[in-house]
């Protein structure tokens, strides 16, 4: 297996969804094994204490990469969190063959990976139809996960939490400095001097891809504690808002980093499902990070699980200009190839 082969697969792994734009992974190629470490220097100190949306994200890294290789050709095995006394070490994949035949569904997916992006504009009009739904539910299930599609009054509940994380987290100093931090351009942490206008090798969030002004939806979108750039235009379908969006909270049976690490798998393999569907999927953390409201996704999934993430769920507005790609860090910060036996 040519670890140039692999390195291509990793730097596919690197476009996964992480909070806040912080890609906090880190992977070590000794051919066959590779390692996913968690970087702790970019985990969330305030706003995620407990590593648990570091890990989701990470999580997200793993399953692009799984879908990568496959796309490679490449079989591979995932063990999880397999040294107890190494809690950073999240999975060691061991590549199985030499490049062989692609599967057709990795290679769909892995154009799905070059296609993702977080819209946070309103949805269309259009709902996503019960069939759909209940497939990208199969999808979280089959990652070892679960997606809770929100009732009507589940919405409202769900929109009143996270309008409530959102005051608590606003009120927080510390908060409001790490939000700060990460987002928006001047602040934004940028390893190279490529822009911070999107597209750039960075991390964080470019203004580019934050709304202007806060979209009129009935669960509120996350307060990035000032507009950005991206213009939210009039809607052609009476949409424009999250009426017709569905909510689903992503959910484990246990509150731990394997969970969490199964979560985040579930999530990049529910998005890029959903991608290859045409839908637009927004992913929702505040009411997540906030005990109180947490203990009120917990309520709203009856008590049956511990909820990792709020997605948003909808049929985008047909004919929007397209939103920038947030950029990543470089391949070199990410990867570290320890020796070739490629
Ligand atoms: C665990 C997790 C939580 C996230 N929470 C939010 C959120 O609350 N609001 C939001 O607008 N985006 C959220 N995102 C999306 C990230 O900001 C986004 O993935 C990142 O900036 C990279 O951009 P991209 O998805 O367009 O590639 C979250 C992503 C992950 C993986």
């Amino acid at each position: 297996m040519g670890t140039a082969t692999v390195a291509t697969a990793l730097e596919a792994a690197g476009m996964a969804p992480s909070i806040h734009n912080t890609q906090p992974w880190r992977w070590r190629v000794a051919a066959p094994v590779l390692e996913l470490r968690a970087v702790r220097d970019r985990q969330l100190a305030v706003t995620d204490p407990l590593g648990r949306l570091l890990t989701i994200s990470c999580g997200a890294a793993l399953h692009h990469a799984r879908v990568a290789l496959a796309a490679e050709g490449i079989e591979s095995t995932v063990e999880r969190l397999p040294d107890p006394s190494d809690p950073d070490l999240l999975a060691r994949v061991v590549t199985l063959t030499d490049r062989g035949e692609p599967a057709e569904t990795a290679v769909r997916a892995l154009q799905a990976i070059r296609a993702r992006h977080t819209d946070r504009r309103p949805v269309s009009s259009t709902g996503v139809d019960g069939a759909t739904l209940a497939e990208l539910a199969e999808v979280a299930l089959a990652e070892g996960a679960h997606l809770h599609l929100l009732s009507p009054d589940g919405v409202i509940d769900l929109a009143s939490a996270a309008a409530r994380a959102q005051r608590v987290e606003n009120l927080d100093p510390d908060f409001v400095e790490e939000l700060a931090y990460w987002v928006g351009g001047s602040n934004t942490p940028s390893v190279t001097s490529a822009s911070a206008a999107g597209g750039g090798e960075t991390l964080g969030l470019p203004a580019d891809v934050i709304p202007e002004t806060p979209p009129q939806t009935t669960v509120p979108g996350r307060d990035f504690g000032h507009g950005g750039t991206l213009p939210i235009s009039e809607s052609p379908t009476g949409g424009g808002h999250d009426r017709a969006a569905t909510y689903a909270i992503l959910y484990g049976d246990e509150d731990v980093p394997l969970a969490w690490l199964r979560a985040g798998e579930a999530l990049s393999a529910v998005w890029l499902a959903a991608v290859q569907r045409g839908l637009s999927v927004l992913p929702l953390s505040a009411a997540v990070e906030v005990a109180q409201t947490r203990a009120t996704l917990r309520h709203l999934l009856a008590e049956l699980g511990e909820p990792f993430l709020v997605l948003r769920v909808g049929v985008p507005e047909p004919e929007q200009p397209a939103v920038a790609h947030t950029g990543r860090l470089p391949a070199d910060q990410t990867i570290d190839v320890v020796r070739d036996r490629g």
